[in-house]
């Protein structure tokens, strides 16, 4: 009988400690960013906080972008007619395609992962090795690309300009200029930055954040507010995650290479040659996350429980073999990563965060 009662009382205690985190909790993220509680990194690195997109600095206009975005949907660009960027990159789909590697050209498959298309002004460099230094530069990449649309730049002007339409829009959008290399991909790269991800409850909270703050932490439940406030804590997300992209622009090996197997991919290492480069890829942004799986640089990943349940282990470590042993280049995963003993319900809490993203 007592045992019951002393029972009933211990319960009675830790919910309402419960309850008087959350309402801390609540307290602490109803002010303003700049008054958030410190974001925790692994090395304790300064990092730009959780933030909106910013507004397109000299945007293009309605012209360029209409151009850029009929160029976008167009096969005209591909060497057999069959393939637009558009074929991978669905608006519908958040700018990706849902399938685990790219489809190209007569049905190839290529060896990455399509990434949505966000913040174009912002990265530093393209695709998941960086190999693109500029948007524009990598709007003509996909063009030459073998297993994507397998054409010559050369190819795909001759068959703009015997477009009499394309003559007349080029002509129209960049006078004295015409249809080069230059200005097809400044059109792309001009539809490019209008695309913003969806207006999602995150979103919307983020803007508001650093507004209204007081109302509008109330967009985020219980659950989210955990998730939000482990994801800049104790989960270590934004050492990577950061900034208005999610993302902080640099490079990561974080174990998911396949180093000299099937799925072997350098990453970052073909591109530069220095071993530390070796299975790195670009943090990608997070932005629509929930929408634009499967995830990873090789779609590996087919649930976000499964990536939070690697991230919560510190991230897969692969031994080398005897024989990669004294291999300077055998990937090394990133000391960013480390065991993060996150409870279930705090992985279910993040899990939540990252489905309002
Ligand atoms: C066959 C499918 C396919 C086609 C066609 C395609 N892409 Fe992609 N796109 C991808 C894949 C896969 C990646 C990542 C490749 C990599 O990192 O090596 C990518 C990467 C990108 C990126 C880099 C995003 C980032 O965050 O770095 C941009 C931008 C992009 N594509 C735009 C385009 C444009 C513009 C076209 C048309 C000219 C195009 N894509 C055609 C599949 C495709
Ligand atoms: C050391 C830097 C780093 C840290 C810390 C980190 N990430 Fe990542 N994240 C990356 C990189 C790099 C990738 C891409 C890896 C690849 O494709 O092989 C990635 C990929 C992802 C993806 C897949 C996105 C996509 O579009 O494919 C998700 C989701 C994700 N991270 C969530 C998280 C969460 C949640 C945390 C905290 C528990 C976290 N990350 C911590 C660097 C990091």
């Amino acid at each position: 009988m007592q045992l019951k009662w002393l029972l009933g009382l211990f319960i009675a205690f830790s919910a309402n400690a419960d309850t008087d985190h959350e309402l801390s909790l609540r307290e602490k993220y109803a002010s303003s960013p700049e008054n958030w509680p410190s974001v925790v990194t692994t090395d304790n690195r300064k990092v730009p906080e959780l933030a909106p997109l910013p507004p397109l600095v000299d945007p293009p206009t309605a012209e360029l972008v209409a151009l850029g975005d009929k160029l976008f949907h167009d096969t005209i660009l591909s060497k057999d007619n069959t393939v637009s960027c558009a074929s991978c990159h669905e608006a519908r789909l958040v700018f990706t395609d849902l399938r685990k590697q790219a489809v190209g050209i007569s049905q190839q498959v290529g060896k990455r992962n399509t990434p949505t298309i966000v913040g174009i002004d912002l990265w530093e460099s393209f695709f998941w090795d960086g190999r693109a230094k500029t948007a524009q530069q990598q709007a003509l990449m996909p063009i030459v690309d073998p297993k994507e649309m397998n054409a010559t730049i050369l190819g795909a002007l001759t068959r703009l300009r015997e477009s009499d339409d394309y003559l007349a829009e080029f002509k129209q959008v960049f006078p004295g200029e015409g249809i080069t290399a230059q200005t097809l991909s400044k059109a792309i790269v001009a539809f490019e930055r209008t695309i913003k991800p969806p207006q999602s409850r995150f979103m919307t909270f983020i803007e508001q954040a650093y507004q209204t703050p007081k109302s509008a932490v109330d967009i985020l439940s219980v659950q989210e507010l955990l998730g939000l406030h482990l994801f800049r804590t104790k989960a270590r997300c934004m050492t990577c995650h950061n900034g208005p992209l999610m993302s902080d622009n640099q490079f990561h090996v974080t174990g998911f290479h396949y180093y000299q197997r099937k799925y072997h991919d350098g990453g970052r290492f073909d591109i530069t040659g220095r071993s530390a480069d070796s299975g790195a890829f670009r943090t990608p942004s997070l932005w629509a996350v929930s929408k634009t799986g499967p995830w990873f640089h090789n779609g590996i990943m087919s649930s976000l429980s499964g990536i939070i349940g690697q991230y919560n282990a510190g991230g897969p470590r692969p031994k080398p073999k005897e024989h990669q042993l004294d291999d300077p280049n055998f990937p090394k995963t990133t000391d960013l990563l480390v065991k993060l003993e996150l409870t279930k319900e705090e992985r279910e809490a993040l899990e939540a965060f990252l489905k309002m993203l």
